[in-house]
């Protein structure tokens, strides 16, 4: 990121004001100062300011020196050797009430230790002004996250649960970042497959109107019925293609029965959504379908489309195969509606960032019509430039078996209402097991086994490394010990619970008292506290939530290694300490709240 010091107008001050706590660009605004008069002739020059490696002396590190040595040493500097322009950046850095001290190491790191006071004050006013004041900044104002994404009739499975917990993730940080989020989903409502399943509905409900969704059942297994006839019914095969012709072509009765199979399948989708707590707009296939003729025009006027095999496609630079975009039928497919529904994402709904969730399964079909974009000139060469377009790639959901995940009843894939029941069920048990039923109303403890429940289905998932495989197990993610969200959600629980035992007005604390980050495990908590804006900006860059999760964990360590330590109510230090509490539990809320888990206050 550049500060862009093209606004000379502009102090530094006041830049650094509009990144309020994010300390890494705060910094790097200072080195850009001390840059700009170290050598003013250098103007393309990035700073890097990163967080110090643990070992290292120092907060932050500047990491310029040495790049910036390889630019200048032939141009007859002044400088002799990396560590003499360290130097000079330290110099030559504007006073900041932010920086304690500063020094150099090796060769021209500069080490910059933060003033604790200056924390401390930064902790407060985000206490009084709220934590919206650390949201990120992004260089964007509207983004679509496509996810989710199920198909009409066929199973959502736990590919799409990985979808819709990762995507609904990504929007809440992208949200929170005061980006305008459309949430996509984009579900398969159109294609062959509605031919069979019409006709199958004309052939066991002829009366269409009055079919109600129990009347169907089970939309899955009617999919399956309908296509074991297609399979070996010719008379059917040749009905069910003529529906989808029919269907195509706008006829009323073909439409209404194709819009009462999609409401089924929606209200179906709508139970695990609603358990989730996850909101989505609908803008199926079928929406983009009457686009497709003009952008394949647009694509064809600008040379791309080519004929092969009676069919018409892309060829792309590294790909093996083209990308097809027109059948050898005259019909479209799953890549015409893909470059169809870009299209309309950039030019109508102008969103500058486009973010797709599919398992990695889908990375070539996705790479292969970015390419395709990218050479009609609807986006930039470089992929981290804006409008930009991501596909967020996922691994499998594996069961204990280390074979992909699936029920008991061995072929039939899992339910995910039934598993997130479990899930709920299984939490519900555990905190009757503690007496629980006993202490809280029922409502409470219904509350508390759904939050814990779910938040454990959602943590386990987030918390790995996304592009890896992960084991869905119970136990595990439901162990109060270890890197789970029944652990983190006890650990906030239990910082209120020392707020609510000191019985003090933590509201009126907030105005009066002051924060001191005097020993060191204050100040590691402190610091930690202070890097959460800089944390959700990697997140959302690099588009990886198990960074968060990382972030939380930690600050949930940092707060025991505090808390086992120092006492906090009844000590000469109370009113600092409970702030430091407070301050603790709002960024846990803020991280639980951006992977979507409802926190509990009470255990
Ligand atoms: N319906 C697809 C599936 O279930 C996922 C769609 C993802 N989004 C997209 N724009 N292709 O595999």
């Amino acid at each position: 990121r550049r500060f862009a010091f093209a606004t000379k107008s502009k102090s530094v001050a006041t830049m650094a004001a509009e990144y309020t706590g994010n300390l890494k660009h705060q910094l790097e605004i200072l080195f850009d100062e001390s840059l700009r008069l170290t050598v003013p002739d250098e103007t393309g020059v990035e700073i890097k300011v990163a967080a110090s490696q643990p070992g290292i002396p120092g907060d932050y590190q500047c990491n310029n020196a040495m790049s910036l040595w390889s630019i200048i040493k032939g141009k007859g500097t002044q400088f002799r050797g990396p560590p003499a322009v360290g130097q000079a950046l330290l110099n030559n850095l504007p006073t900041s009430e932010m920086v304690e001290s500063c020094s150099v190491a090796g060769p021209g790191f500069v080490n910059v230790v933060l003033s604790s006071n200056w924390m401390a004050k930064s902790i407060e006013n985000m206490l009084i002004d709220g934590i919206d004041t650390w949201a990120p900044t992004l260089p964007v104002k509207r983004a679509v996250v496509d996810f989710s994404s199920p198909n009409i009739a066929k199973e959502m499975h736990v590919g799409h649960l990985r979808s819709t917990i990762i995507g609904d993730t990504l929007a809440r940080m992208l949200e929170y970042s005061k980006v305008e989020v459309l949430r996509r989903n984009h579900v398969g409502d159109w294609g062959t497959q509605f031919g069979m399943l019409i006709e199958y509905l004309f052939e066991e409900f002829p009366d269409t109107d009055s079919v109600t969704e129990t009347a169907i059942g089970d939309l899955q297994s009617f999919y399956k019925k309908s296509k074991r006839k297609f399979d070996d019914d010719p008379d059917f095969k040749e009905k069910a293609q003529k529906a989808v012709v029919r269907l195509q072509g706008g006829d009323p009765i073909y439409r209404k029965a194709w819009a009462k199979i999609c409401e089924i399948s929606r209200t179906e989708f709508a139970t695990v959504y609603q358990r989730l707590r996850v909101e989505l707009e609908e803008k199926g296939e079928s929406f983009y379908n009457p686009y497709i003729p003009q952008v394949i025009e647009e694509l064809n006027s600008k040379g791309l489309i080519e004929e092969s095999e009676g069919a018409r496609v892309i060829f792309l630079e590294g790909f093996k195969i083209p990308l097809m975009v027109v059948k050898s039928d005259g019909g479209f497919n799953y890549a015409s509606t893909d470059l169809t529904a870009l299209w309309y994402r950039l030019n109508e709904e102008k969103a500058e960032w486009i973010i797709y969730l599919t398992d990695v399964g889908q990375q070539p079909h996705f790479h292969m019509f970015f390419k395709a974009a990218r050479k009609a000139g609807w986006l930039p060469d470089s992929d981290k430039t804006y409008p930009r377009v991501d596909h967020v790639g996922f691994g499998l959901v594996m069961g204990d078996d280390r074979k992909r995940f699936r029920t008991r009843a061995a072929a039939d894939v899992v339910r995910l209402v039934d598993l997130l029941d479990e899930a709920k069920t299984r939490s519900k048990t555990a905190l009757v097991e503690r007496g629980k039923d006993k202490e809280w109303t029922p409502e409470e403890l219904d509350q508390t086994a759904e939050a814990v429940g779910y938040g454990a289905v959602k943590y386990a998932d987030l918390k790995n490394n996304r592009s890896t495989n992960y084991t869905f197990n119970f136990d595990q993610m439901l162990s109060d010990k270890g890197n789970t969200a029944v652990y983190l959600l006890y650990a906030h629980a239990r910082i209120c619970s020392i707020i609510r035992k000191s019985g003090k007005d933590i509201d009126e604390l907030k105005k009066t008292g002051n924060v001191a980050l005097d020993h060191p495990e204050e100040r590691a908590l402190g610091l930690h506290l202070l890097r959460f804006a800089e944390t959700v900006e990697e997140a959302c860059n690099n588009l990886l939530p198990n960074v968060l999760c990382q972030y939380l964990y930690d600050l949930s360590e940092r707060f025991t290694t505090f808390y086992s330590i120092h006492q906090v109510n009844g000590s000469p230090e109370e009113a600092s300490r409970l702030l430091l509490c407070e301050a603790t539990a709002i960024v846990m809320r803020k991280c639980f709240h951006l992977l979507g888990i409802t926190p509990v206050y009470k255990i």
